[in-house]
């Protein structure tokens, strides 16, 4: 396709898209919609399965699953042998802090430093494994914009830090962290740096030379629109020796002629024997459409209708739009006066319209920090119309008003 999306584009992309006929669906950050050849790439598989044998199926099918590697590479600036197909962005970033803590184990007084919007599921991470250990999780400070500040983090650095870690697209609203800045300052040091790209993968261009990462997970079911069970972890090369899975199987390190095991040397040290290759090869197919559409017009179409929703929304009476940031996603987060955002999205769906809600426990550190105990939460893609933005105003018109 062009360097644009232009509205006849995406009308083509929804006539294949059979979700947005029966969902009015602003929960793309959340889930989004499959297209029709990724629904037949995982059916064609399960039919392979039922046919030949899910084993001999997962042979014949080995070129088609492997696609969905190389295109994740492509995808991110990075080669095949770094990346890992997971389950989702949790298996693969905490595979990863796991294998770096089995590797090195963290000691007393090591330091982690995490921007503010860190995934609670991450920080879980970080207190089972590394805290218990006795070493300290600390906030970067935020800039008066609320993004993690590169020069705040680098007045934090002693030799007691051991990483650093980013939500690049926090999941409670549509700033845009500093990613490469902070990247800088880590490769400055010689910090390992873990970023959390759940929500960037599919929505923006991504390049790991230029994040300057070691470690980058991502999601296959947000933006990318892949299945649900699906996510690509990227680790640079370099890094990899300094990762010990905290498991492995048959896959991961099959055992030598003499007994040992022989770990992997790829980023496939850290998937399991075990996977839905009909999962796979569906997120071959969404790989390769985003590809085909081109990161950059998908950019520039979320960015557009997430900037013209959150006028629109802040014009309502009674809608208080959140969102910080200088460079803004496509996540759009809000409150009602006087409604509770689980309400909110209660209300919505009863008249078609499908929004998230979040509260506390997804973005402890930055609901913490701001006094937010839940947010509503709108999330485009470049499938949205302006119809469907007049549904959810208009649904929102229609909520009981009160303040
Ligand atoms: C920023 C961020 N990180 C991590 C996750 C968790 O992803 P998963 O459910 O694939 O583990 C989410 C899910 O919404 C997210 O928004």
């Amino acid at each position: 396709m062009t360097s644009i999306l232009t509205d006849h584009d995406v009308a083509a992309l929804r006539a294949a898209t059979p979700g947005t006929r029966s969902a009015i669906h602003f929960n793309h950050a959340g889930s989004s919609l499959p297209s029709n050849g990724t629904l037949d790439a995982i059916r064609a598989h399960l039919l392979r399965e039922a046919e030949r044998g899910p084993m001999e199926a997962g042979v014949a099918a080995r070129a088609e699953t492997e696609t969905a590697r190389a295109l994740a590479a492509r995808l991110f600036n990075a080669q095949p042998d770094e990346i890992a197909l997971t389950g989702g962005n949790s298996p693969g970033w905490g595979a990863a802090f796991a294998a770096f803590a089995t590797a090195s184990p963290w000691q007393p007084g090591d330091r982690i430093l995490v921007g503010r919007h860190e995934w609670g599921g991450n920080l879980a991470c970080m207190r089972l494994i590394a805290e218990r250990a006795g070493a300290r999780v600390e906030t970067i400070p935020s800039d008066q914009d609320g993004c993690v500040d590169p020069e705040a983090l680098r007045a934090m650095l002693d030799e007691r830090v051991r990483l650093i870690a980013l939500t690049w697209l926090p999941a409670n609203g549509g700033l845009i962290n500093p990613a490469a800045a902070i990247g800088a300052v880590a490769r400055e040091h010689g910090i390992a740096y873990f970023v959390d790209a759940a929500q960037a993968v599919g929505q923006l261009p991504i390049d790991v030379e230029q994040v300057g990462c070691d470690v980058l997970a991502g999601a296959g079911r947000k933006a990318l629109r892949g299945p649900r069970g699906t996510g690509l972890l990227y680790v640079r090369r370099d890094f990899l020796p300094r990762l010990t899975p905290a498991w492995v199987d048959t896959h991961s390190a099959p055992l030598g002629p003499d007994g040992a095991p022989m770990l992997r040397p790829d980023a496939a040290r850290l998937e399991s024997a075990e996977a839905s290759l009909a999962l796979r090869c569906g997120l071959a197919n969404a790989l390769r459409e985003a590809l085909d559409i081109g990161l950059d017009a998908i950019r520039a179409r979320v960015d557009a209708i997430a900037q013209g929703l959150r006028t629109e929304l802040a014009a309502l009476p009674g809608v208080t739009v959140l969102d910080q940031g200088r460079e803004r996603s496509g996540l759009v987060s809000f409150n009602v006066a006087g409604l509770d955002a689980p309400a909110v999205q209660r209300a919505l769906a009863a008249q078609g319209v499908t929004i998230g809600s979040n509260g506390v426990s997804y973005t402890p550190l930055d609901m913490t920090a701001r006094g937010l105990a839940q947010i509503a939460r709108a999330s485009v893609s470049y499938l949205t119309t302006q119809d469907e933005i007049g549904r959810l105003l208009d649904a929102l018109r229609q909520l009981p008003r009160q303040g």
